[in-house]
């Protein structure tokens, strides 16, 4: 199966919408993200649905608890046969150790990814919680915790991506949220790159959500974004 770049975000409140959507595209198109609003209202059996159905889907829950608890979450997220889940890199070294335990006790084989900064935080934000280190070095410091644990990658902001190429192996999965297609909305994305400038930037796989599944014809802008990326 051709390995898509393409993750869509399926923010729906509902999942009969969530639904409706996949139904119109096929895993050779794109992968799916169901994150924590989908999840918390349609709940493991959707994701399941969608695994059946034979997308690869990214389950964006992003656990931040204590490592046993982050080992067993992940490895019942594993279970349920997603091609990556996520944690978030702040629970530190064991939390991630523990993390990457519980993929791999499990029967599935999942790509383990971690947060590093939201993308929404700023550093004022930052400084709040007594984090005073910019936020550039405090995204480097946590990839490199996050490589050394061995976790397959970040989710990071386009913008970093560059600099993160340089310092970690070559297969770590970078993978970028705050994707526009030119002339679509930018919404609340702060920090934005079109689809090809982050891949050429070295992104590993794109989220996009609104600008697809927002469209009046979201199979449309999903063709523009894969032409844009063939070309
Ligand atoms: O609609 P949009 O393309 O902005 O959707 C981006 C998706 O990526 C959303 O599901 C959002 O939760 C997720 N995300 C993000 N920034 C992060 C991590 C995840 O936008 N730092």
């Amino acid at each position: 199966m051709l390995d898509s770049k393409i993750i869509v975000a399926l923010d729906f409140p509902a999942t009969e919408q969530a639904r409706q959507f996949y139904k119109q595209v096929t895993p050779d198109r794109c992968k799916l993200k169901v994150g924590k609003e989908l999840f918390t209202r349609a709940g493991p059996d959707f994701v399941k649905e969608i695994v059946d159905t034979g997308f690869d889907v990214f389950l964006d829950l992003k656990f931040h608890d204590i490592p046993n608890t982050v080992a067993q979450a992940c490895r019942a997220a594993a279970e349920l046969g997603v091609w990556m889940l996520n944690v978030h890199a702040l629970g530190g070294r064991a939390m991630l150790e523990a993390a990457k335990q519980g993929v791999d006790s499990s029967s599935g084989s999942p790509l383990l990814i971690a947060v590093t900064i939201l993308t929404s935080m700023k550093e004022s934000d930052l400084q709040e919680i007594g984090i005073e280190t910019p936020i550039p070095e405090q995204v480097e410091r946590l990839a490199r915790l996050v490589e050394a644990c061995q976790l397959d990658g970040v989710v990071c902001s386009s913008h970093e991506v560059n600099k993160l190429r340089s310092i970690v192996n070559r297969d770590f999965c970078l993978v970028t949220p705050g994707i526009r297609p030119a002339g679509s909305d930018v919404g609340d994305q702060k920090r934005i790159m079109t689809p090809k400038e982050a891949i050429d930037t070295g992104s590993s796989y794109l989220v996009i959500g609104r600008p697809i599944t927002q469209a009046k014809d979201p199979m449309t802008v999903l063709g523009n974004i894969e032409d844009e990326l063939a070309g």
